[in-house]
């Protein structure tokens, strides 16, 4: 493996399931340019500076370009005009400031603690009612029976979108991800289904939002979509549809790959396990640990808007630049023995929901979700053990986590009192 093509073993899947030794070879170059151009930043202190210079710029989204459709007036006029919009309204992840700034403190005063509490409990309901639905079986799958479903239904819930909704959504989720991992960025087809997933989403937000404006409830989309105290919008009804496809996506199959990477860790980690079912207290303690040795986001990509002195290296105006987070989290000159699954460690400043600017909006919400998830499995599932290891994984390299996680089990444990 030559050294500036690491990033590309990386991306093949055949290296998903570990792809710990990679990153291990390009720490050794903090600053690794790769030979498609794009650079691989690897080190915790590296990333750590580039994470607040604002010569790294997030507006890295390729344009969508639309797929013929053979009606004219569609591919002559109107998909354009679709284009043209979608650029200018790109999700706040895919912002600078001031833009990004302002559309996040908008949103920022949405997540509070009340509303954050409130879908604590609809959690451990939700959580509860999946695991009962197992009884009586001798395998649950993690991904479909708990931490596929989990996650859409309380942002569907936070948003306000009818559960019967909910089916739709997930296939829009899904595909809609795939706009953070470079190969389906570069292929046609698939940035093809992402534009129609897009096209069809943002229709139903469009409604949605309509319908709350007419009929406002408790949720997040009903209080963005309200007038400010001067009855002007507080956002522009195109920002407010790509931030509730923002939210959709961000917190959905991230918090999945939390939740089944974390059962993964914990089986491969039989003590952990059990010290987890005896105290619970420990959940937010184990967490932490996962979002550092096992993070469901790998890497996020940024763009040189000039030039930037980094490590010895030179990195280029204009250059991709790829903030391998994963592979920061495991670096020896930051943690101590950082390829051990830890709970107890002390010094645990991860990069698991990213820094700066763009550090996860969702974090509380993530992490009382997979807290509640774990504890619950830990305590429910009897004698759980690991029917493939490595389980199969999706193909994602950036949101990366199992397809797949089956667990032979001897039984559903009443809930706890
Ligand atoms: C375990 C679950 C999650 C993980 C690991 C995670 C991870 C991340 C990471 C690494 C970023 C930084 C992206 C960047 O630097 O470009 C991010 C941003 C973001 N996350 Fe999360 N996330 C999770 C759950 C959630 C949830 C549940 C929500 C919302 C309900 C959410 C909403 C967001 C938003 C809106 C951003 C963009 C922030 C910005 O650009 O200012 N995330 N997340």
């Amino acid at each position: 493996m030559a050294d500036d093509t690491l990033f590309s073993e990386v991306l093949d899947p055949a290296n998903r399931a570990d792809p710990y030794p990679i990153y291990a070879r390009l720490r050794e170059n903090p600053v690794s340019p790769q030979r498609d151009g794009s650079i691989v930043v690897s080190t915790h202190a590296a990333i750590r500076s580039l994470i607040f210079d604002p010569r790294l710029s997030s507006e890295d989204l390729p344009p969508s370009h639309r797929p013929r459709t053979g009606n004219l007036l569609k591919d002559w006029l109107l998909n354009p005009i679709k284009d043209r919009i979608a650029t200018a309204h790109r999700p706040l992840i895919f912002r600078d400031p001031p833009d990004h700034d302002i559309l996040r403190s908008v949103v920022m005063r949405e997540f509070t603690v009340a509303r954050v509490q409130a879908l604590k409990q609809r959690v451990v309901r939700d959580v509860d009612t999946l695991i009962d639905a197992c009884r009586g079986r001798d395998e649950v799958c993690l991904v479909e029976d708990l931490s596929y479903p989990l996650p859409v239904a309380v942002i569907c819930d936070m948003l306000g979108v009818p559960e019967a909704d909910e089916p739709q959504f997930q296939i829009w989720a899904t595909q809609l991800a795939t706009a953070l991992e470079p190969d389906a960025r570069h292929d046609q087809a698939s940035r093809h289904r992402t534009v129609a997933a897009f096209d069809a989403i943002s229709g139903y937000m469009r409604a949605l939002i309509r319908e709350k404006r007419r009929h406002p409830a408790s949720d997040m989309l009903s209080a963005l979509a309200a007038p400010g105290p001067r009855g002007q919008a507080v956002m522009g009804d195109f920002d407010l549809i790509s931030t509730a496809i923002l939210l959709l996506v961000a917190g959905h199959e991230t918090t999945v790959n939390l939740i089944t990477n974390g059962m993964l860790t914990l089986l491969r980690h039989p003590l952990e396990l059990d010290r987890l079912r005896a105290d619970p207290e420990r959940a937010p303690r184990v967490i932490e640990e996962l979002l550092r040795y096992e993070p469901p986001v790998h890497f996020r990509t940024r763009k040189a808007l000039g030039a930037i002195e980094i490590a010895g290296h030179t990195i280029r105006k204009g250059a991709p630049v790829i903030l391998l987070f994963a592979a920061a989290n495991r670096d020896p000159v930051r943690f101590v023995d950082p390829d051990r699954f830890d709970p107890d460690r002390e010094d645990i400043q991860h990069f698991g929901f990213g820094g700066g600017l763009h550090y996860c909006m969702g974090a509380p919400l993530a992490r009382i979700e997979a807290e509640i998830a774990l504890v619950a499995l830990c305590r429910r599932l009897v004698a759980p053990r690991l029917m493939v290891d490595p389980p199969p994984y999706r193909p994602g390299a950036s949101l990366r986590g199992p397809e797949r996680l089956g667990i032979g089990i001897n039984g559903i444990a009443a809930h706890p009192t």
